[in-house]
This record gives structure tokens, sequence and C-alpha cells, in this order.
């Protein structure tokens, strides 16, 4: 059923879960429709011009600035669905330069793939996907990515208690956002002297509360799987994700 692959880092390492196509490197990291589901589109079809068209939505629509881009294009089966969205302390013109740089990986990666999803992990943070189906308003568990840090917490116990008590604070402020923003961070003072422990978790702003509440629940559940005792952890899914660290890697 599930393939699971493990992919060293330099630094981090890299999960994926349950899909058996992965190609990572430590700024841009996609996935292909992993069992072709979709199916393929053929070079100047139909498909193929609406999906370029979504794209120049996304590259020109510079209405939006907080962060979330949604649209469809097209008719039927030929129906371009696309969703990007940037981490919420990114900037509205950070943000389209991180979407357009994903959009030429991703179009390169997954070449004539109906579907596909990259998180784009430079300065600028972003995801971007789209699909023949339709994928708004959708909780989506999987694909499921997580990194962690190699190193260890002294006092894991009680640092492993701090991220749990941080990360469900933040979940609780994230949910409550509105339809553009579901976003949250904050930090807690952790168990070793002079230790901040940071914390961030986003939803796709188009889940109701309780898909928000639902995605981080399965994504806090993860850090005890995977992250145990790491001083740094990031879970992301389609619909959200969260990381942790002891030092502040997000903008305020
Ligand atoms: C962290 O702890 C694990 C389990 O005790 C150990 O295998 C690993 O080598 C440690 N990592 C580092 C970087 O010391
Ligand atoms: C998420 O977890 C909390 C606490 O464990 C629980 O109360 C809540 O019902 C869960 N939410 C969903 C949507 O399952």
């Amino acid at each position: 059923m599930a393939t699971i692959s493990v992919i060293p880092y330099s630094f981090l390492i890299l999960i994926i879960l349950f899909t058996s196509k992965v190609n990572a490197d430590d700024k841009f990291t996609y996935l292909c429709d992993k069992n072709n589901d979709r199916g393929d589109y053929i070079t100047g079809s139909t498909y193929h011009n609406n999906l370029k068209i979504a794209f120049i939505y996304l590259t020109f629509n510079s209405k939006v600035n907080y962060g979330f881009y949604n649209t469809n294009y097209g008719q039927n089966e030929d129906k371009v669905n696309l969703i990007g969205i940037c981490r919420g302390d990114i900037n509205p013109e950070d943000c389209r330069k991180c979407l357009v740089s994903s959009k030429s990986y991703l179009t390169e990666a997954c070449p004539n793939k109906k579907e596909a999803i990259g998180w784009y992990e430079a300065d600028q943070k972003c995801m971007l996907r789209y699909s023949d189906r339709s994928i708004l308003g959708l909780s989506e568990m999987w694909p499921a990515i997580i990194w962690w840090n190699v190193n260890n917490a002294t006092l894991a116990d009680q640092f492993n208690s701090v991220i749990k008590q941080l990360l469900n604070d933040l979940k609780n402020k994230a949910i409550n956002g509105d339809s553009h923003r579901k976003y949250a961070v904050g930090t807690l003072p952790g168990p070793s002297s002079d230790q901040t422990i940071n914390g961030l978790v986003q939803c796709t702003p188009d889940l109701s509360v309780s898909q928000c509440d639902d995605c981080l629940n399965e994504s806090i559940a993860e850090v005890p799987k995977y992250c145990t005792n790491k001083i740094g952890c990031r879970v992301f899914r389609a619909s959200c994700n969260l990381r942790f660290e002891t030092y502040q890697f997000y903008q305020t």
C-alpha cells in the first residue's frame, strides 16, 4: 500500500509518506500525481492552454495581498483548478515571485501531468498545486512531507511537552482565522536556559474551522512519531503545515 521514502538531507531528513514518486532538494520539493490517477495532458491541448491561462492569473494578480490564490479555468474535463499559498509572513511581492518560480519548477518536474503539487522553501515560502479535479475547500491529508532536524533536545520530555502545548495553542488561534488567512506564530520558553521555541501553523484559508482543526491535529500527531526529541520539525500537507525550531525562522 504505502511507500515511505527517506531522503538524507545535509542537515535535515525528509520523509515522504504515501507516495512513490519523490524528488527533493533543499529548495523545491514536489510530487507529481503519484499513481497518475488524473492522467496526462497533451502538449498544446485545451488543458495545457487552460493551465497556462491559470498561471497568468497567478502571475499578474496584484489584487491578492493575503497570500492565497485560487482560480480555475476552462470547462468539463479541460478545467484546471489551481491553488497557491504563501507562508503567512511572506509579503505579496515575494509571494508572487515564489509562486511563479514554483510554476516553472513544477511544470518542468512534472511534465504533462494534470495534477501536481510543489513546496518551495527558499527565501520565499509557498506551495503550488493544480489538478483537473476540484480541490478548493477539500481537506487533503496526503501526501505528507516531514522534515526534522537531526539534533536532539536536552531535557527531551519537557521539550516535547512544550512543543505539544505550543502547537496546540497556535492551532487554536489559526483555525479561527478568516477566509483569507488561517495562520499563527508564537513562542514558548523551552526547558533549557535561554531557550525559546518558535512555532508556526497554517491552513489553506478555504478550509472550515473543523477541517483546519482536523488537518493540524493529524499533523501535530506526526510530531511524536517522527520528530520526538528533535529540536526542529516541519510537517507539510496540501491543506496545512506546521513547523517549530529553537530559533526564530519567521518574520513578525
Ligand atoms: C539523537 O538521538 C538518537 C536516539 O537516541 C540517536 O540515535 C542520534 O544519533 C542522536 N542524534 C544526534 C545528532 O546526536
Ligand atoms: C482535534 O484535537 C482536539 C484535542 O485533542 C479535539 O478536541 C478535537 O475534536 C480534534 N478536532 C477534530 C476536528 O478532530
